[in-house]
């Protein structure tokens, strides 16, 4: 049901987010038409004059069916807008809670293009393929400015931040193509900044990712840099040097110098290669040098998805959390 001349409703999402747009259209609207016409019916009813002299004389106090109109007039409102209060609230925790079993795909903002991968490694530069009716994990950052994922079909949107990771999810519902614009002015391209949503049908989607076949997937590729950026030398189990072990550390409480205990997600695996100081684990020297300026985001990327993979271990070790 669209009444405005609105996007497709193309996710699960986009009919409830109407619902509730009309919804505070609607009661808006008849409140503001409600307070005009009482402003003027009242304008007119209570002039100067207009009383004469017949009704000088004003109640001193307040009788209990005044009493009762203006606390009804006072809380209805007051209850209506709570309600939308409620309504929106509750989509809002929605969108920030992803199904914790969804696959997840991995974008980088940078001006002025899209670009995504998916964990079987496949990647993509201004379009997203994603199959109908099941729920979508987006992981994104940005490799320069602040920038916004903006699907309108969807009702989707989430501003894109360098140096960390935002997170967006969605259940298409409808094959087809729609449209994808960045939605935060980020330079000179902004307007450029377009791309495709692509959702096929789960079977035609599997047929795509086959028809792209990588040689490495996001873990492998993780692997071969965990070894050309010398991980491997500190955090392998047999290296001089002593550096935590990874395996099974993704998703796992990590304890760390200060006392505190931080889980070991995407975030905690992104600062640690960045900004090694800042979170060192207890019982270690803070040794490790940053990887600021050297590494890519989308290598973090596979770095992330090779450490996650080093959690299926045969004790299952590190797939509590996600
Ligand atoms: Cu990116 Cu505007």
């Amino acid at each position: 049901m669209t009444l405005l001349p609105l996007p497709p409703q193309a996710s699960s999402a986009a009919p409830r987010v109407d619902a509730l747009l009309y919804t505070v259209t609607g009661v808006t609207c008849a409140v503001g038409v409600a307070i005009c016409l009482t402003i003027v019916a009242f304008a007119i009813r209570y002039r100067a004059g207009s009383l004469g002299r017949r009704r000088s004389r004003r109640p001193s106090r307040q009788t209990p069916a005044q009493r009762r109109l203006e606390l009804a007039w006072t809380l209805t409102p007051l209850l209506l807008f709570l309600g939308a209060f409620a309504w929106a609230a509750n989509l809002y925790i929605e969108r920030g809670s992803p199904p914790v079993s969804a696959p997840r795909v991995f974008i980088v903002a940078k001006q002025w293009m899209w670009k995504a991968q998916h964990a079987g490694g496949q990647r993509e530069v201004g379009e997203l393929h994603v199959p109908r009716g099941q729920p979508i994990v987006l992981v994104m950052t940005s490799q320069d400015v602040i920038h916004s994922f903006f699907v309108p079909a969807f009702r989707a949107k989430q501003d894109v931040l360098p140096g960390r990771y935002a997170e967006l999810w969605f259940t298409p519902t409808e094959a087809g193509r729609f449209h994808l614009f960045c939605a935060e002015y980020c330079g000179t391209d902004h307007s450029r900044m377009r791309g495709d949503i692509v959702v096929l049908e789960p079977a035609e989607f599997q047929r795509w990712l086959a028809a792209r076949p990588e040689t490495a997937d996001m873990a492998m590729r993780g692997k071969a840099l965990f070894r050309d950026y010398g991980c491997s030398g500190c955090h392998d189990a047999n290296a001089t040097v002593r550096a935590p072990d990874l395996a099974g550390l993704y998703g796992r409480p990590v304890p760390l110098a200060n006392g505190t205990v931080v889980a070991a997600d995407d975030r905690y695996i992104r600062d640690s290669i960045l900004l090694p100081a800042k979170e060192v684990v207890a019982g270690y020297e803070p040794i490790m040098p940053s990887y600021a300026g050297r590494i890519g985001d989308d290598e973090i990327f596979d770095l992330t998805a090779y450490i996650r993979s080093l959690g299926k271990s045969p004790e299952g070790r590190g797939e509590a959390l996600r």
